[in-house]
């Protein structure tokens, strides 16, 4: 072997030649040219906050999902905020969901002063498992909170039974779902409410943006007020009707979009399905290139799903491995791979351990699966030759770490 070959062998971490020069990000908005025009074209608009551009990025929004209604928020995390309002938690209640989220999932339901509750993963499909979620249904039960974990839906039919059968509202969190399919159907036109994330690293971004579609025209209501101070009617409308009267009849927030973001998300929205094709795309080839990687268990894709592909998560056969996740996650990081971990598992933060004295133990499929995850780079304007290093990368510290 050559010198410089060897030294490509040499992990980064101990002095050899990393993989890329630079770092490749986990996530990454693209920006084009016209995405630019539109955001100026609105700045010269008559409208900045509430016009026309929202209107029309919700009923695109919803057009695309197959969802009766959509209304935008200012976060993902605000329009879970408003859906868990509509939904009629309050003090008193509790909420079903998945330890494996962003802490925003199970926060919303904190704000409603009802209590979260947790249960286990399915070990493939790393999404709320049905059975454990039936086994946490109480009298205090009023909500479920399922995730589409990495942009692969939760088993959406047993979920809504399970509601059905209890009288408890689903509001799906689709943050990373947005373009995703369960039965051949469109997630957002599916549970009682969901939830997406306009968040620069998720399909289409608005900057900080979400949206909840619904096809139910009462929660549609109390979405559009809870977003706005709970206030009956927009500046927009009274201006349109010569009227300067308002009241407010409930206590809400300002959560709204601004026509500056919308003006964005509309743009973006029109290259959502090449988007998706992309990242469909990256994720078969990483699947392709592991198959021949030891100790590496790709995600589980369900035969009746189309995965959005928000994230790409591994899970490392550790007992193959003489390093733990976080070593290797350091040495993917040296060789430039910008690999992240999704997700602490939420009652393991010290908030909740502090709050609802969890000690471990209590979701053991997450748990043990947060111990082994690494995602990989993942968004649609990655090059192939960006794909072909994070293989290189994973291929070159794995074998570092064989036994
Ligand atoms: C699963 C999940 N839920 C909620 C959120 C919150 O969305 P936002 O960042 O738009 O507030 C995120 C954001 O990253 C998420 O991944």
């Amino acid at each position: 072997m050559s010198i410089a070959a060897a030294d490509r062998e040499i992990l980064a971490i101990h002095g050899g030649q990393p993989v890329r020069a630079a770092l490749l990000p986990y996530g990454r908005q693209s920006i084009d040219e016209a995405d630019i025009e539109a955001v100026v074209q609105t700045l010269r608009s008559d409208w900045l906050t509430t016009g026309p551009k929202v209107a029309e990025f919700e009923e695109a929004v919803a057009a695309f999902v197959g969802a009766k209604y959509a209304v935008s928020f200012s976060s993902g995390t605000a329009a879970l905020h408003a859906a868990a309002f509509a939904a009629g938690l309050q003090a008193g209640d509790e909420a079903i969901t998945t330890p494996l989220t962003f802490a925003a999932t199970a926060n919303c339901v904190l704000y409603q002063g009802a209590t979260p509750i947790f249960a286990d993963v399915e070990p493939e499909t790393l999404n709320i498992d049905p059975g454990q979620l039936a086994s946490r249904i109480s009298r205090r039960t009023k909500a479920i909170l399922p995730v589409d974990y990495a942009g692969h839906p939760a088993d959406l039919d047993e979920i809504l039974r399970l509601a059905d059968r209890h009288g408890l509202v689903v509001v799906e969190d689709a943050c990373h779902a947005l373009g995703a399919e369960y039965k051949g159907r469109r997630i957002g036109s599916i549970a009682h409410m969901t939830v997406f994330s306009f968040h620069p690293v998720k399909h289409v971004t608005t900057g900080e943006g979400g949206m909840v579609t619904t096809d139910n025209p009462d929660f549609a209501e109390t979405l559009c007020r809870f977003r706005n101070h709970g206030i009956s009617s927009d500046a927009r409308m009274r201006q349109a009707a010569g009227q300067w009267h308002y009241e407010m009849v409930m206590l809400g927030f300002n959560y709204r979009l601004s026509d500056i973001a919308c003006a964005l998300g509309l743009r973006q929205l029109t290259r959502l399905e090449a988007n998706l094709a992309r990242r469909r795309q990256i994720a078969a080839r990483y699947t392709d290139a592991l198959r021949n990687v030891a100790a590496i268990h790709p995600p589980a894709v369900r035969s009746d799903v189309n995965s959005a592909w928000h994230l790409y998560p591994i899970r490392l056969e550790l007992d193959k491995l003489s390093g733990t996740r976080d070593q290797i996650f350091q040495a993917l990081r040296g060789e430039n791979i910008g690999v992240n971990v999704h997700y602490i598992p939420v009652h393991l933060h010290p908030y909740y351990r502090d709050r609802f004295g969890y000690k471990g133990g209590e979701c053991p499929v997450a748990e043990s699966a947060y111990e082994r995850l690494i995602s990989l780079p993942m968004f649609h304007a990655m090059s192939d030759g960006d794909v072909g290093d994070v293989i290189g990368a994973l291929q070159k510290v794995v074998s570092a770490f064989a036994h």
